[in-house]
């Protein structure tokens, strides 16, 4: 089978990557195509006929997105579009990465994949405004939605609770948020699995448990033994130019109807903890 995951060079696109065995697998960095650019999207697809592409390419700033709306839609939204067109015209399949930020977070239990989507800033607008247009081209795209990425190769919250760790006596994180922390490893093998099992429609893919950043947080500082007090505050206490949700849990209902089960979120970082720090 032949691959194309566009966003390659990204926190996820390494660990798909690293973990894709067995298939012709290209991946692209926004040096070889820019997504926001038509024709050389359909100039790359035509040219590489790939069975499956999987769209991992974001603009992921989400306070980024606040100032600059204008790159959020280029990217996020009209940029996936070109591809679906691409895809559609190529005969290929694909696999589009979405985010929990398409959810307002009011629920208070799992969100599932037919909730309404009703997101609260330009970075979740852009996401769901993207899987709108994506149904719309190519019916039969796979949406994968997941949330809280962490792994090697890229800025991540364990990297960074760990480098400011390393320096104050004191951490204060938000602990009135809540979602599923993914590791990328884990991620890119359900995605590995839903390609081969020929994935189509909505489908949350995260690891299991949730959590807040503050719990996170504790976690992280806990098993490596670190001796820095982690402090409990509210996302009003931290303001950021982005609104967050409150709570962002996905249910793993529609992954399981594929047959694919995911770690728990600590077994995830358990392992990446070893990773970064052999
Ligand atoms: N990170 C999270 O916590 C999170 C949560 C939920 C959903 N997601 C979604 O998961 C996917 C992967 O996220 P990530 O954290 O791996 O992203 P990331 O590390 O920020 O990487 C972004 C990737 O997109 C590429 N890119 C950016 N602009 C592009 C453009 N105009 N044309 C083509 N490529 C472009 C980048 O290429 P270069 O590096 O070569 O410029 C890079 O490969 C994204 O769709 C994101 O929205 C992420």
């Amino acid at each position: 089978m032949k691959v194309m995951i566009i966003g390659g060079t990204g926190l996820l696109g390494k660990a798909l990557v690293r973990e894709w065995s067995g298939d012709d697998v290209l991946a692209l960095g926004s040096r070889d195509v820019d997504i926001r650019q038509a024709a050389r999207v359909w100039e790359i697809v035509q040219g590489e006929r790939p069975q499956w592409i999987v769209l991992a390419a974001a603009y992921t700033d989400v306070d980024g997105c606040e100032s600059d709306p204008q790159r959020a839609f280029a990217v996020n939204r009209d940029g996936p579009a070109n591809v679906a067109e691409a895809a559609k015209t190529f005969g290929a399949k694909l696999l589009f990465l979405s985010s929990d930020y398409v959810f307002d977070g009011k629920k208070a239990s799992p969100y599932e994949t037919g909730d309404p989507r009703n997101p609260q800033g330009v970075y979740g607008r852009s996401k769901a405004e993207a899987e709108v247009r994506l149904l719309d081209i190519l019916p039969e795209v796979c949406i994968a939605r997941t949330s809280w990425l962490f792994g090697t190769g890229g800025k991540c919250f364990p990297d960074t609770i760990l480098k400011l760790a390393a320096t104050r006596p004191a951490l204060d994180v938000v602990d009135d948020q809540r979602g599923c922390p993914t590791y990328t490893v884990d991620l890119a093998r359900g995605i590995i699995g839903l390609c081969r099992k020929d994935a189509t429609g909505i489908v949350h893919v995260t690891n299991s448990g949730d959590c807040t950043w503050f719990e996170f947080a504790c976690e992280i500082i806990k098993s490596l033994r670190l001796e820095t007090e982690v402090r409990p505050v509210s996302s009003q206490q931290m303001a950021r130019p982005a609104p967050r949700p409150a709570y962002s849990v996905l249910a793993a209902t529609s992954l399981r109807r594929y047959g694919i089960e995911m770690p728990s979120w600590k077994d995830g970082l358990r392992r990446y903890l070893e990773e970064r720090t052999p």
